[in-house]
C-alpha cells in the first residue's frame, strides 16, 4: 500500500488523456499532473533538447510526495527510448503499453502510426512492435500540423483545416490497409472521431495516453503499491504558462471543467 501520488507529465494538456484514464481506473489516487505548457511543443525539436526538458519535468515532479512517473507524452517517451530516467520508483512512458495493445489488437499485422516528427523519426513504435512480433509490418507518418490544430481548438468533428490535415497525414497509412492505428501523440484522441471518420469503421484506433494509464495501473497492482484512501483522490495541475489558458484548453480536450486545483509554477520552484 501507498498513498503518495501518482506524478504525470506531458508537454502540455495531451497527458489529460492518461490522467483521465487513471481516474476511471484508479478513483482513490492523488494525481498530481505537469504540464510544459510554456515550451509546448516537444515534437518539433531535437533529441537533446527533449532530453533536457524531460529531465527538469522529472525534477519538478519528485519535488511532490509520488510513487510512480507516467510520461504521458509520445515525444519524450521516445526520446527516453527503453532507457530508464527515474530508478527508485516505477516509471513508463506510452510506447510499449500502447504498442502491446496494438499487437494485441491487429488481426492483419500492419499496424499505422501517428506522431510528433520527432516520434516518427526515433522509430520507436516500429521497435517496439517489431520486438513484440517481427512479423507485424509498421507503418508510420508524422503530423507535424495536429497538435498545433489541436492547442488552437481546431476540434469539432465537422472542421473542414483538420479534416484536410488529417486526411493528408493519413493517406499513405490508409493506403496500405492497417487494421489498427496507434494514435502515438497524447493529443490525438481528442480529434479521434475525425481520425476514425478517414480510416473506417474497421480500423481500430489505440490512445497511447489511456494505454499508459492501464499500463500503470497493472505496474502499481504488481507491486503492491494502491492507495487503501477511502475517499475519492485528487487531481492537483501544475502548468508553465497560464493557468487561465490550460483552464479553457483543458476544457475542450476533456469535454468538461478541470476538476483540481491548477497552479502555474516554473521549473525549479
Ligand atoms: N503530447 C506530445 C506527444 O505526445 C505532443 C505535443 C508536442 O509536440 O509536444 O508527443
Amino acid at each position: 500500500m501507498n498513498n503518495d501520488a501518482i506524478g504525470v507529465f506531458d508537454s502540455g494538456i495531451g497527458g489529460l488523456t492518461a490522467v483521465k484514464e487513471l481516474n476511471q481506473l484508479l478513483p482513490n489516487e492523488n494525481i498530481i499532473y505537469f504540464g510544459d505548457t510554456a515550451r509546448v511543443p516537444y515534437g518539433s525539436r531535437s533529441r537533446e533538447t527533449v532530453m533536457k526538458y524531460a529531465q527538469e519535468d522529472i525534477a519538478f515532479l519528485r519535488q511532490h510526495k509520488i510513487k510512480m512517473i507516467i510520461a504521458a507524452c509520445g515525444t519524450v517517451s521516445s526520446v527516453v527510448g527503453t532507457g530508464k530516467p527515474v530508478k527508485d520508483m516505477p516509471f513508463t512512458g506510452v510506447i510499449l503499453p500502447a504498442a502491446k495493445a496494438a499487437c494485441g489488437a491487429t488481426r492483419n499485422k500492419k499496424i499505422g502510426v501517428i506522431g510528433t516528427p520527432a516520434t516518427i523519426r526515433s522509430g520507436s513504435y516500429a521497435k517496439a512492435i517489431k520486438a513484440i512480433d517481427p512479423k507485424i509490418q509498421v507503418i508510420g507518418n508524422p503530423c507535424p500540423l495536429l497538435v498545433h490544430l489541436v492547442e488552437n481548438g481546431y476540434t469539432q468533428r465537422d472542421n473542414k483545416i483538420t479534416i484536410l490535415a488529417a486526411e493528408e497525414y493519413l493517406a499513405p497509412i490508409k493506403a496500405e490497409g492497417v487494421d489498427t492505428l496507434i494514435l502515438g501523440c497524447t493529443h490525438y484522441p481528442v480529434i479521434k472521431d475525425i481520425i476514425g471518420d478517414i480510416m473506417g469503421e474497421g480500423v481500430k484506433l489505440i490512445s497511447s495516453g489511456a494505454e499508459a494509464a492501464r499500463y500503470a495501473y497493472n505496474c502499481l497492482l504488481e507491486q503492491d503499491m494502491f492507495s487503501d484512501r477511502e475517499e475519492k483522490g485528487s487531481n492537483t495541475f501544475y502548468v508553465s504558462d497560464s493557468t487561465e489558458l490550460f483552464k479553457e484548453n483543458a476544457k475542450s480536450f476533456l469535454g468538461h471543467t478541470v476538476e483540481g486545483d491548477v497552479f502555474s509554477c516554473s521549473l525549479g520552484d
